[in-house]
């Protein structure tokens, strides 16, 4: 069997959602499962990456040769992830992280006393762009846009605002493709333009697929 060009490459891959704090027993949060992002992990690990996987809370069982990184909210996620910008040869964003958090979190339990409350949320840093953004012509950053079925324009917007190698389109729907569910519908989108369209597949599936065009497109590339 030949070599993955990946091996001994070290990948970051995120996963599962944010959790942000509106007090002491409450939170704002979404529903990943981070089924897809460990898949990531234990795909690229079988393949002699060196993988470190930074989750949010989730209940799953840590891929085997993968170094795990637990955290909680976007800026634990943020602060978590760009201790390893430096060194790592691909970064894969899997997470659905809160695009916004609590401005003010109390810190004790509100109390049930106004019969109307105001949240004000402020934007969380985005993880994944600030990686690409600054990125080496050596490394990879690829993304996951999850959008309605319709709107694949706008995983095409995010891949050039974002200036990633790769997005992985993913659509919600409780049943086949998105959060929880154990398979998805993914459309892999480069930056040269190219389309794949991946029918439904297991979690499992669908990121060693990803994971053929990222070889693909990492051998090409010179190692760092
Ligand atoms: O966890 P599962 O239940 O298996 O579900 C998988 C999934 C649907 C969560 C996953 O396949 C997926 O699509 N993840 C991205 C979800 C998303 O909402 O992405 P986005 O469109 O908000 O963000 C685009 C990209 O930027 C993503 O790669 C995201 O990880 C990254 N991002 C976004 C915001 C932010 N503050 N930081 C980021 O890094």
């Amino acid at each position: 069997q030949q070599e993955s060009p990946l091996q001994g490459r070290s990948i970051v891959v995120t996963a599962g959602p944010t959790r942000e704090k509106i007090d002491g027993v409450r939170y704002i949060s979404n529903y990943s499962s981070g089924k897809m992002g460990f898949a990531i992990a234990g795909a690229a690990a079988k393949r002699g990456a060196l993988v470190t996987l930074i989750t949010g809370p989730v209940h799953l069982e840590t891929p085997p040769g993968v170094k795990r990184i637990d955290v909680e909210s976007a800026l634990e996620m943020h602060a978590a992830a760009r201790t390893f910008f430096q060194s790592c040869h691909i970064f894969i964003g899997a997470a659905a992280v809160a695009d916004y958090r609590p401005a003010a979190p109390y810190e004790r339990k509100m109390k049930k006393e106004a019969e109307e409350i105001e949240i004000t949320l402020v934007k969380n840093p985005d993880i994944l762009a600030e990686f690409s953004l600054q990125k080496s012509t050596k490394q990879l950053a690829i993304g996951f846009a999850l959008e309605m079925q319709s709107d694949i324009d706008n995983a095409r917007k995010k891949l050039e605002s974002k200036q990633l190698d790769l997005i992985a389109f993913n659509f919600f729907d409780r049943k086949t493709s998105g959060f929880e569910v154990d398979t998805n519908i993914l459309t892999l989108i480069e930056r040269s333009g190219k389309t794949t369209e991946l029918p439904q597949l297991t979690k499992h599936d669908a990121a060693e697929r990803l994971l053929e065009v990222i070889e693909k497109q990492y051998g090409s590339k010179s190692p760092l």
